[in-house]
């Protein structure tokens, strides 16, 4: 594992960490356990955090204690229901709140179709004293969340339409059929995600760098969401070095 002091500079609170990518997890697991116990931890799906989980997973029965710890989800599909295995409900369930043994009440996903159910999960992230840790992936086209390129610092909580790119990226999940793949999604806002006292950001091979090259490096601007992190006091990056491939 090494530290990037060349990319430090970009923005001084961001850290970036390169390691292998089967490392990933247990160093991003480091900054996680740091609030494990009764922290509020905002997570990412996809497959670029699930070896953190599995890390917390692995560490909870060595003894961390997880099942304090409340969880917010950065986003979630328009239309599929909470059961449906495809949802992301269905992955904060199974993935994350049950092996770590957190009770449902204190699992929150986005859930709605309108601008409203957007309002009310901001509400409950404040209530809850907003995100002590955010866990973000990062998607090909700079995306965080499911804050696609073109939203900007601004964006709360809200319904948006998915890039067809994203959907393609996602259509693996839904037996690569284009046409199951969600059109609309809930997700937090960039400034929703840029509220987090901390945040890690997972990104492993090769089909990442473009987006994490500028995300880290490039202009801060709505084309690339992602590089929004650069604004934030609190960021660490870590990447495998095919995600850090362009930052050579
Ligand atoms: C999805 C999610 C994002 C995630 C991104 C990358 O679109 N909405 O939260 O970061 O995909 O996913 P993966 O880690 O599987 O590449």
């Amino acid at each position: 594992m090494t530290l990037r002091p060349d990319l430090v500079p970009v923005s001084p609170a961001t850290r970036v960490v390169t390691c292998a990518a089967d490392e990933i997890g247990e160093v991003a697991a480091d900054i996680v356990a740091t609030i494990a116990s009764d922290g509020v931890l905002g997570v990412a799906t996809g497959s670029s955090p699930l070896a953190l989980y599995a890390a917390l997973v692995r560490r909870r029965a060595e003894g961390l204690r997880t099942e304090g710890l409340r969880l917010f989800a950065l986003d979630e599909y328009v239309g599929l229901s909470t059961d449906d295995p495809r949802s992301y409900a269905a992955y904060v369930r199974s993935v994350i709140a049950e092996p770590l043994g957190i009770p449902a009440e204190n699992v929150r996903v986005p859930r709605g179709s309108t601008d409203a159910d957007g309002a009310a999960y901001e509400r409950a992230i404040a209530e809850a004293g907003g995100v002590d840790v955010q866990v973000v992936g990062i998607g090909r086209n700079g995306h965080i969340g499911f804050n696609e390129p073109g939203s900007n610092a601004e964006t709360r909580t809200r319904v948006v339409e998915l890039d067809e790119s994203t959907r393609r990226a996602n259509a693996e999940h839904f037996d690569g059929d284009l046409t199951q793949v969600p059109t609309h999604a809930l997700t937090q806002g960039v400034a929703t995600i840029l509220s987090a006292r901390r945040i890690v950001l997972v990104a492993a091979g090769s089909a990442k760098a473009a987006a994490l090259r500028s995300a880290l490096a490039g202009p801060v601007t709505a084309d690339n969401p992602a590089s929004f992190l650069q604004r934030h006091p609190d960021v660490t990056v870590v990447a495998d070095p095919d995600a850090l491939r362009e930052n050579r």
